[in-house]
């Protein structure tokens, strides 16, 4: 069996036909967007692994046949169905309930996600448009960076369609909170797999502000523990990148949380109470109209924003200089759109 963590408990995934988890009798299907990716593959695994999907749809511009082939001799519930090419692209969005999209290039030694954009901001933008004109009503989780201008971007695309709703489009910023989990649990000597940590903002440096003050169970930190960890945090995804040295960014832990992002809507969207996962949606009441929180997830997706709750003058100071970064980042984004959609 293998062991997922989701929205604070252990979703466990058997491999066996007996599933452990119970899906209730709504049919869910889930489309990936960019399936043949270094993200989108191992997270195809994982969601075809799941008893939470039924129907799993396969689209990118190259090499999903194969893909879809190799995953569908799997002796797992879900229906795999490969699409591939511009010209499949709506056929591979008819009838999904969730999206998820890792589509895009990964960033370089010496980039900033935002490096991204000018490639990105495309892709997202004609997803979007095919999925505000063929499954208005799905739940979108967006990968691709820069995710402060990508949620955005898709947001914009949904207006523009008349079928916008801030229930449905959100930023996936779950490899955030597994990195501080890791990481807190490491330092502190914790049981990982009860260790939570929230982690707000957005998903880029200085926008990444976890809530260490909020860690639990209940631990203390030194100032310079404070300042240490959260610079880590924030640069996590830069080590993996310098670390791959050319050959991309996370894929495999992104998967992992992208699939544990994606169990918990599914979840909440059978039904189960009291799902929590933060995310990066349209705000409101904020500085910013965009900013990651813990969010309550129910049949229709994000049913509220949980807030920032009680924070350090240190926290509001990182929030503070974040707020700076990710206005920036959404008029982009929405610039963008207004100009070129
Ligand atoms: P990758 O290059 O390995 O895979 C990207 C896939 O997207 C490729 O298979 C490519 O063919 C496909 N693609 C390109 N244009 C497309 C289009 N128009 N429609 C459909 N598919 C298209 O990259 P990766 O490592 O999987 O990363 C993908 C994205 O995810 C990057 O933008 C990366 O920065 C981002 N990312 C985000 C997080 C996060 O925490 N949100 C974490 C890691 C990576
Ligand atoms: C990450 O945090 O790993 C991703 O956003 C990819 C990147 O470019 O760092």
């Amino acid at each position: 069996t293998c062991l997922l963590k989701s929205s604070g408990r252990n979703l466990l995934i058997s491999l066996n036909r007996q599933f452990s988890v119970s899906s209730s009798n709504n049919a869910n299907k889930v489309a990936v967007m960019g399936a043949s990716g270094g993200i989108g593959q191992p997270l195809s695994l994982l969601l075809k692994q799941s008893p939470l999907v039924d129907h799993l749809s396969l689209y990118d511009i190259q090499h999903t046949k194969g893909v879809g082939a190799d995953l569908s001799h799997i002796e797992t519930k879900a229906k795999v169905q490969a699409f591939v090419g511009q010209e499949q692209l709506h056929d591979s969005l008819a009838g999904a309930n969730v999206v998820v999209i890792p589509a895009g290039v990964p960033r370089k030694p010496g980039m900033t996600r935002d490096d991204l954009f000018n490639v990105n901001a495309t892709i997202v933008a004609d997803i979007a448009t095919a999925i505000a004109k063929v499954c208005p009503e799905a739940l979108v989780c967006i990968i691709s960076n820069p995710v402060n201008s990508t949620v955005p971007i898709a947001s914009e695309i949904m207006k523009k369609h008349g079928v916008f709703s801030p229930r449905r489009i959100l930023g996936v910023t779950t490899l955030d909170i597994v990195r501080a989990n890791t990481f807190v649990a490491e330092l502190k000597g914790l049981d990982v797999t009860k260790t939570s940590v929230p982690v707000v903002g957005g998903h880029s440096g200085n926008t990444i502000v976890p809530l260490l003050s909020q860690v639990s169970p209940t631990v203390q930190f030194t100032q310079e523990e404070l300042e240490a960890l959260t610079k880590r945090i924030q640069n996590a995804g830069t080590e993996v990148v310098e670390a791959k040295a050319g050959a991309g960014s996370a894929t495999l832990s992104m998967a992992y949380a992208g699939a544990r992002f994606a169990f918990s809507l599914l979840e909440a969207l059978n039904g189960k109470q009291g799902v929590v996962e933060c995310g990066y949606v349209a705000a409101e009441g904020l500085e910013t109209s965009y900013f990651a929180t813990p969010l309550l997830f129910g049949r229709q997706g994000v049913e509220k924003s949980l807030g920032v709750g009680k924070i350090t003058d240190f926290e509001q100071k990182l929030i503070q200089v974040a707020v700076k970064e990710l206005k920036a980042n959404i008029e982009k984004g929405v610039k963008f759109v207004n100009e070129v959609y």
